[in-house]
């Protein structure tokens, strides 16, 4: 079964439009684990507009499960992921003001450097997984430059799927035939829903982790966060 990691980057924005500690990020982390996400996901932004940089340390110390972070490898992100040792990070290729993440790297224009950041990751003895596009080529990067795993972009598929879902998932097939052959790990993200999540994981059976923020949170609104981590645990079984 893949792992369902929490993004609670909503929550903090939610927090962070009053100025006041609610809903506190820490207790809903933690009732995301009680009512069964196997990880947590932060990705802290340079403007802090969702999860603050303060908040990770807390984060790190109460998760019981595993601890995500994501974003782009920016000297402040490096310090704050090293200093506090997530079990994963993913590396994203978010420009600053970028509204969400809606591209992955190319692992080989940025081979030389993605190898840098991953070794001090690695010191740390933190898993990395580099954030990719349905692409053989750049999953046969990632493998090159040292990571663990790929996170596959997961946008294009999700906007595709209701017209065409054997279209929308035909390039995600391919790429991951390419990662099991080398093996690299396969995670998977972004505009994944109740309603894309069950075909992709059944086309996908080597999926290991889905990291879902946007569509977790807005389900909660109308079915209870307990609820809908349920529905979505029962997608990836
Ligand atoms: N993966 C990455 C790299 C992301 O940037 C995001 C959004 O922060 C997600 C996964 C989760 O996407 P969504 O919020 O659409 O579920």
């Amino acid at each position: 079964m893949a792992h369902l990691s929490v993004n609670i980057n909503k929550i903090a924005l939610l927090r962070n439009s009053r100025g006041s500690n609610f809903p506190n990020l820490l207790e809903v982390a933690q009732d995301c684990e009680i009512f069964g996400a196997e990880g947590i996901t932060v990705h802290p932004r340079p403007d802090q507009r969702h999860v603050r940089f303060d908040d990770i340390a807390p984060l790190k110390a109460l998760t019981k499960t595993e601890f995500n972070i994501e974003g782009n490898p920016s000297w402040d992100f490096m310090q704050l992921v090293l200093e506090n040792a997530p079990h994963q990070c993913t590396l994203v290729p978010d420009a600053v003001q970028a509204l969400t993440s809606d591209n992955g790297w190319d692992t080989i224009k940025h081979a030389s450097f993605l190898k840098e950041i991953i070794s001090e990751l690695h010191s740390k003895g933190i898993r990395v997984s580099i954030f990719v596009n349905a692409d053989e080529k750049m999953v046969e990067g990632a493998k090159a430059v040292g990571a663990e795993r790929i996170e596959f972009y997961t946008g294009p598929y999700a906007k595709q799927f209701t017209e065409n879902p054997e279209a929308a998932i035909a390039p995600y097939i391919a790429a991951s035939k390419v990662a099991n052959d080398i093996g690299i790990g396969i995670n998977a993200g972004h505009d994944l829903n109740l309603h894309n999540l069950k075909y992709f994981k059944k086309q996908i059976p080597e999926l290991l982790e889905v990291s879902i923020g946007h569509a977790l949170v807005v389900d909660s609104i109308y079915y209870g966060l307990h609820n809908t981590i349920q529905m979505y645990l029962n997608c990836l079984k």
